[in-house]
């Protein structure tokens, strides 16, 4: 049988060369298969026995080229085979390794993810919110109407349509409770804009973690007892803090919540000066924020605060210079990675 002598010499193949004249034997101008053909009288065959022939000799041509490609194949691959084996051959295991690199987690990310847990782990929930705020949400809704002074603080960027770019989170307070209603437990991290000269301690675009608690029968010792938690979740010890009279339109009283140094643990040092970090302004929830979230402040109160969370990740990792989180400097970003 052509197919099976055919078969056997393919077999037997050690280079494309070989294939080759196997080709021109079987397929080429005098081969065995074109042969066939020549040999044939098909003066003499009938119509149907022309057609069995003809579909007979095409089936062998076929059978041929297709075994004859496969071993082609055969023979490629294995060349490819033994070349990588030999170019290894070449490889010296012996020199050291180049590691790829890692991206790392934003300090502020890290800070914020650590935040959300804590204030989680207290039944708060943790609510997202736009950047771009209307007029009434940023200022009007926390009792800072256009004509009170304490919008010049925050002199900021203003977009075409009115909105504003949200000068803090507390844009969320009467958001959340116009939503969620009373009683109310969150907080709503996120990036805050002011029109600000930069320097070492002041940036355009920082982050802020806002909090709200509204319930009955809510006082400044719920406010300490939630912030003294807080601090001490995330700064892994016991911490001492105090109060100082601090003015936000939207609170009452308001505060200015300061931190015990962790450095100097309240004798006094350069980063704090006195003893004591300014940290986190907070108060009691002004009854007028309180109606326009649809909350009767006869029945319900609240505290808010306003944390840093820019200034919170500086003091954590000993960030002496705030306008590296923004700088896209990968050197900054690359000591946050993991190390591995
Ligand atoms: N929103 C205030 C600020 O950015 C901070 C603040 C929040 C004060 C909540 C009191 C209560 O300056």
């Amino acid at each position: 049988m052509i197919q099976d002598e055919l078969s056997k010499a393919l077999a037997n193949v050690k280079t494309p060369n070989d294939v080759e004249q196997i080709r021109i034997r079987y397929l080429g101008r005098k081969g065995i298969i074109t042969n066939l053909a020549k040999e044939t009288d098909f003066g003499k065959l009938s119509p149907e026995e022309k057609k069995d022939f003809g579909q007979k000799l095409n089936r062998l041509k076929n059978f041929a080229t297709d075994r004859i490609q496969e071993a082609l194949n055969r023979l490629t691959a294995q060349n490819t085979a033994t070349a990588t084996v030999q170019t290894h051959r070449l490889i010296d295991l012996t020199v050291p390794g180049s590691a790829g690199s890692l991206g790392a987690l934003h300090p502020i990310s890290m800070v914020q993810m650590e935040l959300e847990e804590i204030f989680e782990g207290m039944g708060f929930t943790v609510l997202d919110s736009p950047e771009a705020e209307t007029e009434f949400n940023n200022f009007e809704s926390i009792n800072i109407p256009s004509d009170h002074p304490a919008r010049d603080m925050q002199d900021t960027f203003w977009l075409k349509n009115d909105m504003v770019l949200r000068t803090h989170t507390s844009s969320n307070q009467v958001r959340a409770l116009k939503r969620f209603g009373a009683p109310f437990r969150g907080i709503f991290p996120g990036r805050c804009f002011r029109y600000e000269s930069i320097d070492p301690s002041h940036e355009n675009t920082f982050y802020q973690c806002e909090g709200l608690m509204v319930d009955r029968g809510i006082s400044v010792a719920n406010l300490i007892g939630v912030m003294k938690t807080l601090l001490s979740e995330m700064f892994k010890r016991e911490v001492k803090v105090r109060l100082r009279p601090g003015f936000f339109p939207f609170v009452e009283p308001g505060f200015e919540l300061d931190l015990n140094c962790l450095f100097c643990g309240g004798s006094g040092c350069p980063t704090c000066g006195d003893g004591w970090i300014e940290l986190i302004p907070c108060g009691l929830t002004h009854p007028k924020v309180l109606e326009f979230g649809g909350i009767d402040p006869r029945e319900f109160s609240g505290f808010a605060f306003g944390l840093g969370l820019t200034r919170l990740a500086m003091m954590k990792y000993g960030i002496r210079d705030i306008r590296y989180f923004n700088s896209g400097d990968v050197r900054f970003y690359e000591q946050f990675a993991p190390i591995i």
